[in-house]
């Protein structure tokens, strides 16, 4: 079992859409018993609300859907998960202040998996969900073939594949 806990801001935008993105690949994949996967905000601002309506929107018109309430990231979640997937370089700042700089070998962003590493474009300033939706979905790509080839021996595939 892997355990993967992406983190934005808000956890209401990039990181649900992430966790929802990352959800739908690894099950046509035939993965999803290898995985636990959820996703938080490193602040408490929007705790307990749904996904932004434009974030969800985006997911729909993509086929993508799952119920979500925001929720902020605590050490305990630090310490517990293997992946702590971060969307951009803000947010690696603020969990490394929340575990006092332990950790950083579980810690990565997003898109260091993709060829051009880079941070997940924010939609709460670019008000672009399109584009952050196509960051996310070839971050999450990438970062599920890095587990392939890395954590082969964890991964167990369903009967139908
Ligand atoms: P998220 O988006 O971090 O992708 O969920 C944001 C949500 C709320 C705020 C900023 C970004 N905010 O400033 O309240």
């Amino acid at each position: 079992m892997i355990s993967v806990c992406f983190v934005c801001l808000g956890n209401i935008c990039r990181s649900p859409t992430a966790e929802l993105v990352f959800s739908k690949m690894v099950e046509e994949e035939g993965l999803s018993h290898s995985f636990e996967i959820f996703s938080r905000g490193t602040s408490d601002c929007e705790e307990g609300n749904p996904i932004y309506p434009p974030a969800r929107a985006t997911l729909e018109k993509h086929g993508v859907s799952g119920a979500h309430r925001a929720a902020q990231l605590t050490l305990r979640d630090v310490i517990n998960v293997d992946y702590l997937i971060v969307m951009d370089s803000s947010n690696l700042m603020d969990v490394l202040a929340l575990t006092a700089g332990r950790f950083g070998e579980k810690i990565y962003k997003l898109m260091s998996f993709a060829n051009a590493p880079r941070d997940v474009a924010d939609p709460w300033y670019t008000r672009d969900f399109e584009r952050a939706y196509a960051d996310i979905c070839e971050g999450c790509r990438a970062f599920l073939d890095y587990l392939k080839e890395e954590k082969k021996e964890a991964l167990a595939y369903d009967g139908r594949h």
